[in-house]
């Protein structure tokens, strides 16, 4: 079977045929045994990267699995929003990325801050064994915590920059996501609670005890969810400082500080 064999065979099934056979191929040269294991893969609905492990994000490939949420295009904006707030410079940053699942946020912002040192927390050991792999050469430290516990923070330094996309949609939409992400990304990435925002509840009354004089948190947020979270934050004394919109035009980062 060559390119455009599976190109063919994956017609009526993927909405991206060309796409996936570049991808597949681009650099490989699989057996005829490994490409009729991806088209049956595919045709089941499974998303390409999760098929060949790996996925693209801000200027990287990086590892992805059935344990991880595969990095979003939605969350490059989390890095552009951070480098607006921290020009490129030597500081030494010290970063807590809260729910680091595959570590792609960290990994990208520690290859922009060549002094930055980082932290990725994550309840998932499954997870922190690919953030590892993603994380291999910079400098970053991963530890397992629920972040849903009063006392998480126990133990952990503070930070100049947190960052977190948390799980955050309501429990009951979830049936209704698509399969590629209702089957293949794990519940525990997705499940924000009954409105979807437990996770925002929780840090905004725990995160103050991270962070120094001049910490910005910076908050993934699912779409419709700008108002709310705001509301949160505010009752919890933080100030709102901007909020940043993803490619397609949806509110997608909120940035506070206390
Ligand atoms: C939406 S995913 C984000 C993954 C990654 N940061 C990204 O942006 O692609 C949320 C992550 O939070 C983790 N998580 C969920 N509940 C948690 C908890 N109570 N404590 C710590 N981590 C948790 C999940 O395991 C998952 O890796």
């Amino acid at each position: 079977m060559d390119f455009q064999d599976i190109v063919t065979k994956l017609k009526g099934f993927s909405p991206t045929p060309e796409l996936d056979a570049r991808i597949f191929c681009d650099g490989r040269l699989p057996t005829q045994n490994q490409i009729v294991e991806f088209i049956e893969r595919r045709k089941a609905g499974e998303p390409v990267s999760k098929i060949i492990g790996e996925k693209g994000f801000w200027k990287f490939v990086f590892k992805t699995s059935k344990d991880v949420l595969d990095p979003r295009p939605d969350s490059e904006t989390m890095i552009e929003t951070v480098l607006s707030y921290y020009p490129i410079d030597n500081k030494a940053l010290k970063i807590l990325d809260i729910g680091t699942g595959s570590g792609c946020l960290l990994a990208s912002l520690l290859s922009e801050y060549p002094n930055a040192v980082g932290v990725g927390l994550d309840i998932s050991d499954a997870a922190l064994k690919i953030a590892q792999e993603n994380l291999k050469g910079l400098q970053a430290k991963l530890i397992q915590k629920d972040f849903m516990l009063p006392d998480w923070f126990q133990g952990i330094d503070t930070f100049d920059i947190i960052i977190s996309n948390p799980p955050y949609i309501p429990t009951k939409e979830i049936e209704n996501l698509e399969n590629a992400v209702k089957i293949y990304d794990p519940l525990l990435a997705l499940d924000g609670g009954e409105d979807g925002l437990n996770a925002y509840r929780q840090l905004a009354k725990t995160l103050h005890n991270v962070i120094n004089n001049t910490t910005k948190v910076f908050f993934e947020i699912g779409q419709g969810q700008s108002e709310d979270v705001k509301t949160i934050m505010q009752q919890n004394n933080w100030k709102f400082l901007s909020a940043h919109c993803d490619l397609g035009g949806i509110i997608r980062i909120l940035v506070f500080e206390k």
